[in-house]
């Protein structure tokens, strides 16, 4: 891994054993973008922008010629109003209204390591020689504002991260406007564009076309990300499939509220960037005054979306997530919601906990409807005390109770919100996000309290304070059900998310044993900034074992597999009605932090029989599979009618497979499957009794040992090295 500046051809290099990025200075000021891709050993070639006539493209001042110009030039952090027409990196205005602006190259730095965002969520080392970085200090020597770029690579892996810090240097206000965290300008636009957008309870769809020109715009307006689009894009060869062919991915580490643009311009040039959304932002910057934006996370593999999805996984797992549960196999969970929902009693909860504790299930979560007066979503949101009337000892006593059967607890909070019939909002109407005179949109029958403000995150951190200090609490679930309106422009929206970070914290940092798991209605809110605090998210609210074979897959496109909540739920599914068969919903759930979401005392025994093996089977194998390489291998989304993945440890000496079969077929072919990621000169034995090359499996295939017959069915395979042959 290595940054090296070339005075001879004036670019800034880039590499590791795996890419290349290479920044070119055109001009003596501008910052070009000159190549991103697999390793080159090394740069020879210098800024070579194709002078020409482009008529009707401005040129800049200092040209006396009409062959430059910015408009046509691959840019890494492009100005506005100066002659590059496609979409702006930044935008600031002073006091008289001016915006027209362009930094241009000042000065930079090379060091090992990676520095802190400072109050932002971001990725970081452990250790200086995991990375190095390049920062670009860019300068308007009218206005003053300078900016440094930050380029970070990381040492064997196949990222790249970015992130800009805007400096007032000058003597006026200057109001950013825009303040995107990465620009890349690629120079065809021969890609299909891949992205994950989706709906509550159909989260991360698998959605990929080809670009056309024009600008396409991925957004939340909404104060946080939500379930309506996936802070990401990919950029992929046309001929890119999971195992094989070029993949770009671009991701923020961001909650709050975000844009990404894909523009394809007048000469099929391809415009990728990221950034808070400009809709609800200005951040006013007084003399000396400074802005750092939040981070993206840029991915170049040239093995397919697996080998993209893997670079992601590596990196979050490694460089994001934090603390005691980091590395730590994930326990087994109950979830009373889809079981009792609202209504339970303090009996309730220790009978189901009794029974689930002798499938073997570890932790017990108490969620939604144990506070204030809590009996349907219309109260109690921010009233963060025991409702006596449903557990009249206490939670400290349920929470002994539960720990006595040998199993942990967890309890569920929605902290960021406030319900107009509770003794908070009595106390404190203004607390909610508002615009005066203008009534107020209601979500969930809720509203969401502005963690902007200090008085309010400290009023929500000591009622949880209260309980975390009091109860034994292994395990939370942060919830956060309803997206912001009446939003006002101006520095509330980012402020909420600063608020938000600062809150969670102080929270992770206090209480390092707490596991936390967040949620937004399901997965609205399962953005990478979330794993920084907590390292898993509730994938969905959808747990029909058919529908979850779409969101998970869409889900691994970048999300590790020890972040992913899967539970088993009862039939017909809540969600869709559906029948599938225990064991597919088990197959299915086990492929990420395995859960049960259903009331165990409604089991039959055989049922019990059968989850009482799922638990111990996934427990032999949860290391391999919430840490291991995971792999693509059959889309739902592809029509086939069949999903399978695999998960395979780092040495590659055992692999756990799985095969989904959604509808069945009389007649049908059978299938031949065909595994990947395995060692091709390793042996391994199945547990189905076979024993097989790696390479027979991967090249060759397998049939699987019985048919699968009926609707919903599956099967995994467990691989285990025999020897080296
Ligand atoms: C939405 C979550 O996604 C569900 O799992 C559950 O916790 C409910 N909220 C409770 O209100």
């Amino acid at each position: 891994m290595s940054i090296i500046f070339s005075e001879e051809t004036k670019t800034f290099h880039l590499s590791n054993q795996l890419v290349s990025y290479v920044i070119a200075i055109e001009e003596d000021r501008y910052l070009a973008h000159h190549y991103w891709g697999k390793r080159l050993n090394k740069v020879m070639s210098g800024a070579d922008y194709p002078r020409r006539d482009f008529s009707h493209f401005a040129n800049p001042h200092h040209v006396d010629h009409r062959e430059f110009s910015l408009g046509t030039l691959l840019q890494e952090f492009p100005g506005a109003d100066v002659g590059d027409h496609r979409e702006y990196a930044y935008k600031y205005t002073d006091e008289k209204g001016h915006h027209a602006n362009q930094l241009v190259y000042k000065s930079h730095e090379i060091f090992k390591g990676k520095k802190e965002l400072e109050g932002l969520p971001h990725t970081y080392v452990t250790d200086e020689a995991q990375a190095e970085t390049l920062e670009i200090l860019v300068e308007d020597s009218i206005t003053g504002m300078e900016a440094t770029l930050s380029y970070t690579i990381f040492e064997k892996q196949p990222v790249i991260t970015r992130s800009v810090k805007f400096k007032n240097q000058g003597k006026e206000t200057l109001h950013l406007n825009r303040a995107l965290s990465m620009s890349v300008d690629f120079w065809n636009a021969n890609y299909d564009l891949l992205q994950l957008p989706g709906a509550w309870s159909r989260e991360r769809e698998v959605v990929r076309s080809p670009l056309v020109r024009g600008i396409h715009k991925l957004d939340s307006k909404r104060g946080t990300t939500s379930h309506t689009y996936q802070p990401f894009i990919g950029l992929l060869d046309p001929n890119t499939t999971e195992q094989a062919g070029d993949a770009y991915g671009f991701q923020f580490v961001y909650s709050g509220e975000f844009v990404g643009h894909v523009e394809v311009d007048s000469f099929s040039q391809t415009r990728i960037q990221l950034g808070i959304n400009p809709e609800h932002f200005e951040w006013t910057l007084k003399p000396e005054d400074t802005f750092q934006t939040p981070e993206a996370v840029m991915v170049y593999s040239d093995e397919g979306l697996n080998g993209m999805s893997q670079a992601y996984h590596k990196l979050y797992q490694n460089h994001l997530i934090r603390g005691e549960h980091q590395h730590k196999e994930r326990p087994v969970l109950i979830n009373n919601w889809e079981g009792t929902y609202f209504d339970f009693t303090e009996d309730k909860i220790l009978e189901m906990a009794e029974t689930a504790s002798e499938l073997g299930i570890e932790l017990f979560v108490l969620d939604d409807g144990w506070f204030g007066k809590r009996d349907d979503d219309t109260t109690s949101l921010g009233d963060w005390f025991i409702d006596r009337a449903k557990l009249p000892n206490g939670l400290k006593k349920l929470s002994e109770a539960i720990h006595d059967k040998g199993m942990q607890f967890g309890l569920w909070f929605e902290p960021e919100m406030i319900s107009e019939e509770s003794e908070l909002y009595k106390k404190h109407p203004d607390w909610a996000i508002h615009t005066p005179n203008r009534p107020l949109s209601r979500g969930r029958h809720q509203l969401v309290i502005d963690f902007s403000r200090k008085e309010v995150r400290e009023n929500i951190l000591a009622q949880m304070k209260k309980i975390l200090d009091e109860v034994p609490i292994d395990y939370i679930k942060w919830d956060y059900n309803r997206n912001m309106t009446e939003l006002t422009s101006g520095e509330m929206t980012h402020r909420y998310m600063l608020g938000l970070y600062e809150v969670m914290e102080e929270l992770v940092t206090s209480y390092p044993n707490i596991l936390f798991e967040s949620c937004s209605g399901g997965g609205g809110r399962y953005d990478p900034s979330m794993l920084y605090y907590m390292p898993q998210t509730w994938t969905s609210d959808n747990t029909d074992a058919a529908q979850r074979l779409e969101i998970q897959y869409g889900t691994t496109m970048t999300m590790p597999v020890s972040s992913m909540g899967a539970h088993v739920s009862a039939v017909p599914n809540h969600q869709v009605n559906r029948i599938t068969s225990l064991k597919m919903r088990g197959d299915v759930a086990m492929s990420g932090n395995l859960g049960y979401e259903l009331d165990t005392t409604k089991l039959t025994n055989d049922e019990k029989e059968t989850v009482k093996a799922q638990v111990e089977f996934y427990k032999k194998h949860r290391k391999l599979i919430q840490f291991g390489d995971f792999y693509r291998i059959l889309s739902p989304y592809e029509g086939t009618n069949q999903t399978s993945w695999i998960f395979v440890s780092e040495d590659q000496s055992e692999a756990l497979y799985s095969f989904f079969q959604i509808m069945d077929h009389a007649n049908k072919p059978r299938p031949r499957l065909k595994l990947t990621g395995l060692d091709p000169n390793k042996v391994y034995q199945l547990s189905d009794g076979r024993v097989l090359g790696g390479d027979e499996l991967m090249y060759r295939g397998i049939f699987l040992e019985t048919d699968l017959v009926g609707d919903y069915q599956s099967d995994q395979i467990y691989l285990k090295e025999l020897s080296e042959s």
